[in-house]
């Protein structure tokens, strides 16, 4: 580090520093690119978010690649520079990892994003505003970060209402538990509000990205849309798309796509998204097309020509990088901007490390898996935070917060206090490894046989009826 400490000490005013991030920026792409070493990598990474700190410090604000500062970004304080946020994770919208075993630290992510963390004042005021108890994600941060929900909650108590907007990438027919957090979450929010929601499928950004033909994204659109259905959506109030089909069949949508593509630069999009000049066309202008939903109007069929209804995306936190730059677009082209509420990851049975991946079947809790397949994934793969023998973890007991099966239980247990009892007893030694996974296998076994009767309940006229643009019931 002390070769970065020179670096940044070298720049005095924030246009110095500007340069020196955008020059860095270069630089770790290309190494990137070149598929350099993993040290040399990480150090300019490193380098580069200790420049980023600094430059919030400096100027108040995050550093934005092709946005020089102005006059009157003068350095507002010269205390101590924060610490580098979360240095060894890596969270963008195709990668996620760290080298720590309880995850990613989520606080750090806060600072280095530059959101704000959803305290217990925040989970207080969602209860009182919604006359609800909140919901276990709430209560044990799952959902952990936002924007803007406290404006949200302002605008709600003087009757002004507000839709949801969240998405899936259908990169294959199969979807895992860690999948249908977001889902979960969002159809809790639209019956404690009583709100619209729209679901965007991103079938043309899997294409884009994924060895994949456009007739199979499509179809793999159709049919995570039946898991979603099976979550429980309200049929009168909930809009599902696929991006191949709604971009061409609304006029309303692609103009609000060509405004955002007008207001961001190449430049830009290089900076949030590590884009290179070697990547095709399409995906350069998507994050246009993911950001279009945040706009009311983008749906007249919904909202009519309205475009102030305030937008309200919940999503995991590798998607922060797309509503970014939403959010810096929107006041340009005369649209509020959406708030956002960020869950963390959910782990892969071998380590909250990274999450989990759909094309490793056991990595992952699939909402296919029969009752056999979910005891034996889990006694074989879920990673242990237990001592080696039953000796030693009697006597000095096992630690919860790298036990994976004990992290899936906090986000499916409803019983607070139930949960608590695990944590001490597994904790104290009195719970063992085997015990602990037969609670979690009991747990999932009903829960996922549940989800499968639901989702044969989906017809594909149902599905049809979900993906038709009509107007929605709810009053705003
Ligand atoms: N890009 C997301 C994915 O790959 C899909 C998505 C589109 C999304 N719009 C969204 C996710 C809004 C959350 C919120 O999964």
């Amino acid at each position: 580090m002390t070769d970065c400490q020179g670096d940044v000490e070298g720049a005095s005013t924030p246009m110095e520093l500007y340069e020196k991030l955008s020059e860095q920026g270069v630089k770790v792409r290309s190494l990137k690119s070149a598929k350099a070493d993993k040290t040399k990598v990480d150090t300019a990474v490193q380098l580069l978010l200790k420049l980023k700190m600094d430059y919030k410090q400096m100027t108040g604000h995050d550093y934005k690649a092709g946005c020089p500062p102005s006059e009157n970004d003068a350095a507002p304080n010269n205390g101590p520079a924060a610490d580098v946020a979360g240095e060894d994770d890596t969270v963008d919208p195709w990668t996620v990892s760290t080298t720590n075993a309880k995850g990613v630290d989520y606080d750090k992510l806060i600072v280095r994003f530059g959101s704000s963390k959803i305290d217990q004042e925040l989970v207080d005021r969602i209860e009182k505003v919604c006359g609800q108890k909140p919901h276990r994600f709430l209560r044990r941060g799952v959902f952990f970060s936002h924007r803007d929900m406290h404006q949200v909650l302002d605008a709600y108590e003087k009757h002004k209402s507000f839709y949801l907007y969240t998405g899936r990438g259908p990169s294959s027919e199969a979807m895992h538990v860690g999948h249908l957090i977001p889902f979960i979450f969002t159809k809790w929010l639209q019956d404690v509000f009583d709100i619209p929601l729209v679901i965007q499928l991103t079938d043309d950004e899997k294409y884009l990205w994924k060895d994949l033909t456009v007739e199979e994204c499509h179809r793999f659109a159709i049919e995570n849309a039946k898991d979603i259905i099976a979550c429980g959506f309200d049929i009168n109030k909930t809009f599902i798309f696929s991006d191949l089909d709604y971009m061409g069949s609304s006029p309303e949508f692609y103009r609000n796509v060509v405004k955002i593509q007008k207001h961001v630069t190449f430049n830009q999009v290089k900076g949030i998204f590590g884009f290179t000049d070697s990547d095709c066309i399409g995906k350069i202008s998507f994050p246009a097309i993911q950001a279009a939903p945040s706009f009311s109007n983008s749906f007249p069929h919904v909202f009519g020509s309205r475009k102030d209804i305030q937008c309200l995306i919940p999503c995991a936190i590798d998607q922060d990088p797309y509503f970014r730059m939403t959010r810096d677009v929107a006041p340009r082209i005369g649209y509020p901007k959406p708030a956002l509420l960020h869950s963390t990851f959910f782990p892969a049975l071998q380590g909250a490390q990274t999450k989990m991946s759909a094309s490793d079947a056991n990595s992952s809790i699939f909402l296919t898996d029969t009752p056999k397949q979910i005891k034996n994934k889990i006694n074989k793969h879920a990673f242990s935070g237990g001592k080696d023998t039953v000796e030693e973890h009697r006597k000095y007991g096992g630690n919860a917060d790298v036990d994976v099966s004990f992290m899936y239980l906090t986000f499916f247990l409803e019983d607070d206090e139930q949960l608590e009892k695990i944590r001490q007893d597994y904790t104290s030694g009195a719970l063992l490894t085997g015990e602990l996974k037969k609670i979690l296998i009991e747990t999932l076994q009903p829960m996922i046989a549940q989800h499968q009767e639901r989702r044969k309940q989906v017809t594909d006229d149902l599905v049809k009826q979900f993906m038709t643009p009509r107007p929605l019931n709810f009053n705003l």
